[in-house]
């Protein structure tokens, strides 16, 4: 994580008291990250890399929490090459357009939102995949769409958007620990 931590706070609470998953480590490359705190919280360990780019100390504090899936959801920067060979299939993102439109580098926060709007597109949304080698390229496993209507701003239609990753990425983590693999939810517009 590297933002505010509203996507962890959806899933903290989709799965308390869950037996099927658990957040067990919430690992950020900035200490000031408000998600370490939500993390703390909760009372899920929460670690800050030294170096981002180690793929070794990523590895390292994985293992040493057993983890099992890694969701990236506002991590930023490019997760080491390594990391996403240990984790292929296995490493999820969330990202705030329907994808492919609207993904790759440069493509996140306000700057997805003014290009839906600037392109005149009738609706936007969130996407959960896999995560690879590109930016937002690997196999879609969820989608939630909504309108976007007259008058929009890239504030309002981030928080629309917004509502909807908080459903749509608990959702993709319950369905991978009932399934015991990441698997994409079917039809792929389920959530709407
Ligand atoms: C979300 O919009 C997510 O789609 C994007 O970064 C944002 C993270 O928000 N990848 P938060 O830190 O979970 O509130």
């Amino acid at each position: 994580m590297s933002g505010r931590g509203s996507n962890l706070v959806a899933l903290l609470k989709a799965l308390k008291n869950s037996d099927l998953a658990q957040v067990v480590l919430v690992l950020s490359n900035r200490a000031d990250a408000p998600a370490l705190d939500r993390a703390r919280e909760s009372g899920v360990a929460a670690e800050v890399l030294n170096d981002h780019r180690d793929g070794s100390e990523w590895l390292r504090r994985l293992s040493e929490h057993q983890v099992d899936l890694v969701v990236l959801a506002g991590y930023l920067k490019l997760v080491p090459a390594d990391v996403i060979r240990v984790y292929r299939g296995r490493m999820v993102n969330i990202h705030p357009a329907l994808l492919p439109a609207f993904g790759g580098a440069g493509m996140y926060g306000h700057h997805v939102h003014e290009a839906v709007i600037q392109s005149g597109v009738t609706h936007s949304g969130a996407t959960v995949h896999l995560v690879d080698e590109e930016y937002d390229r690997g196999a879609i496993l969820a989608q939630g769409r909504i309108p976007v209507l007259p008058g929009d701003t890239p504030e309002t239609l981030a928080a629309r958007v917004l509502e909807v990753e908080h459903r749509l990425l608990p959702e993709v983590v319950l369905h991978a620990a009932r399934a015991g693999k990441v698997v994409p939810l079917s039809p792929v517009d389920s959530i709407a």
